[in-house]
C-alpha cells in the first residue's frame, strides 16, 4: 500500500511538473485530491490493515496529500502569473492609434431661423419680450377673450385648442398673440417687442401640420402709427430674410384682434411666380398674418385708442424655414435625425 502511495505521489508530481494551464491544475486536484480522487480511495482501504500499519500508512497518505497540495499551490501561482501577463499583453491599448473622432451636434434649423428673425427685428428697433410675458401655458381669457374673440369662436373649440383637464380655462396657447396682451398690460407705450415661442393646436399631424409649432409675434404701439408703417416693416423683414426684395402682396383678411387685417404672401421662391407644386399653382406663398391692433383690444388693456395706435403680426417659423430651405415635410424638424440636421 505504501508502494501504491509512492507511485501515486510520483505520477502526480510528474503531472504537476508538466501542467501548463490553470485548467490542468484543476484536473490534477480533481483526480488525486478530491473526495473521489485516487488518494481517498486508498484511504478507504486502510480499514483492512492492522492497527500498526494503519498508523504508518495513514500518516504517509496524509503526508502525500500535503506534499501534493503544496506543489499544486506553487505551480498554480506560477501559471496564474503567466496567464495574467498574457492577458495584459493581449489587452494592451495602443494610445497612438487614431480615435473614432467626435460627432458634433448641430443647431436645429428652427432654432437658427428663430435667432435670425429675432436679430432682423432687433435691427429694426424691436426688443425681445421678457419670458414672463410670453407663457406657453395660458388662460383662455388672455389667449382668446382679451384678444376680442367672441365666446363662440370656433378656434376656442375643444377640437382646436388643448385644454387642461383639471384646471378650468387653462390651455396650451394656440398663438403667440397672448404675448401682446401681457406686454400691453405690463408696459406703457411706446412698445416695440418681438415674441418667439411654441404654440399648440389639436390637429392631425401631416407633412404640413404638427400640433406643436413655433410662431414669432411682433407688436408696435406708439402715436401716429399707420398701416403704411406695418407694410414698411414687413417688406423690409422679407427683403432681409429672403436675401432679396421679393414681390409681396397684402391680402385683406380677418383676425378678431386686428382691424384692418391682412395676410402677407411672397412670390413663390421655387417657381418665381409661374406656379408650381409648392405654391399649389398660385405663384404665391402665405408667410404671415398681420394688422392694426383692434380698438377693442387697446381698450381691454387700458391704452387710450384716441392717443395710441399700433400694429401686430404673427408668423409661422416652420413655414418660413421650409420656404427658405425647400423642406417639404414639417416633421423633419422634430425628429432630430443627424442626416437632416447636418445639411444646415
Ligand atoms: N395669431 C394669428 C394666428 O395665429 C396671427 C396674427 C398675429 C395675426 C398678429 C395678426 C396679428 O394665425
Amino acid at each position: 500500500m505504501k508502494q501504491q502511495l509512492e507511485n501515486i505521489l510520483n505520477s502526480a508530481l510528474a503531472e504537476i511538473e508538466t501542467a501548463k494551464t490553470s485548467a490542468d491544475i484543476e484536473t490534477i486536484k480533481l483526480n488525486y485530491l478530491s473526495r473521489k480522487g485516487t488518494l481517498n480511495s486508498i484511504k478507504k482501504n486502510l480499514k483492512d490493515l492492522s492497527v500498526e500499519d494503519k498508523k504508518i500508512v495513514g500518516a504517509f497518505a496524509n503526508e502525500v496529500a500535503q506534499i501534493l497540495e503544496n506543489k499544486l499551490a506553487e505551480k498554480s501561482d506560477v501559471i496564474y502569473a503567466k496567464e495574467l501577463e498574457k492577458k495584459l499583453e493581449s489587452e494592451k491599448i495602443d494610445v497612438t492609434l487614431t480615435g473614432l473622432g467626435h460627432q458634433a451636434g448641430r443647431v436645429n434649423p428652427l432654432t437658427s431661423t428663430i435667432n435670425e428673425i429675432v436679430e432682423i427685428f432687433q435691427g429694426l428697433g424691436f426688443s425681445l419680450i421678457k419670458n414672463e410675458n410670453s407663457p406657453e401655458v395660458e388662460t383662455e381669457y388672455i389667449n382668446f377673450d382679451m384678444l376680442n374673440f367672441p365666446p363662440d369662436h370656433p378656434a376656442k373649440d375643444m377640437q382646436d385648442t388643448f385644454y387642461a383637464e383639471l384646471a378650468p380655462n387653462v390651455i396650451l396657447r394656440s398663438q403667440t398673440s397672448n404675448a401682446q396682451i401681457r406686454e400691453m398690460f405690463s408696459a406703457k407705450p411706446p412698445i416695440r417687442v418681438i415674441a418667439p415661442g411654441r404654440v399648440y393646436r389639436c390637429e392631425s399631424v401631416s407633412a404640413r401640420k404638427n400640433n406643436l409649432f413655433h410662431q414669432i409675434e411682433g407688436l408696435l404701439i406708439d402715436t401716429n402709427i399707420t398701416f403704411g408703417d406695418l407694410k414698411g416693416v414687413l417688406n423690409e423683414f422679407i427683403r432681409i430674410y429672403f436675401g432679396e426684395a421679393r414681390p409681396t402682396r397684402f391680402r385683406s383678411s380677418f383676425f378678431p384682434f386686428t382691424e384692418p387685417s391682412a395676410e402677407v404672401d411672397v412670390q413663390c421662391i421655387m417657381c418665381g411666380g409661374k406656379g408650381c407644386r409648392v405654391c399649389s399653382g398660385t405663384g404665391w406663398l402665405e408667410v404671415l398674418g398681420a394688422g392694426m391692433v383692434d380698438v377693442n383690444v387697446l381698450k381691454n388693456v387700458d391704452i387710450d385708442p384716441e392717443i395710441y395706435s399700433g400694429f401686430a403680426f404673427g408668423m409661422g417659423v416652420e413655414r418660413l424655414a421650409m420656404l427658405k430651405y425647400a423642406i417639404d415635410d414639417i416633421r423633419l424638424f422634430y425628429n432630430n435625425d443627424v442626416r437632416f440636421l447636418k445639411q444646415f
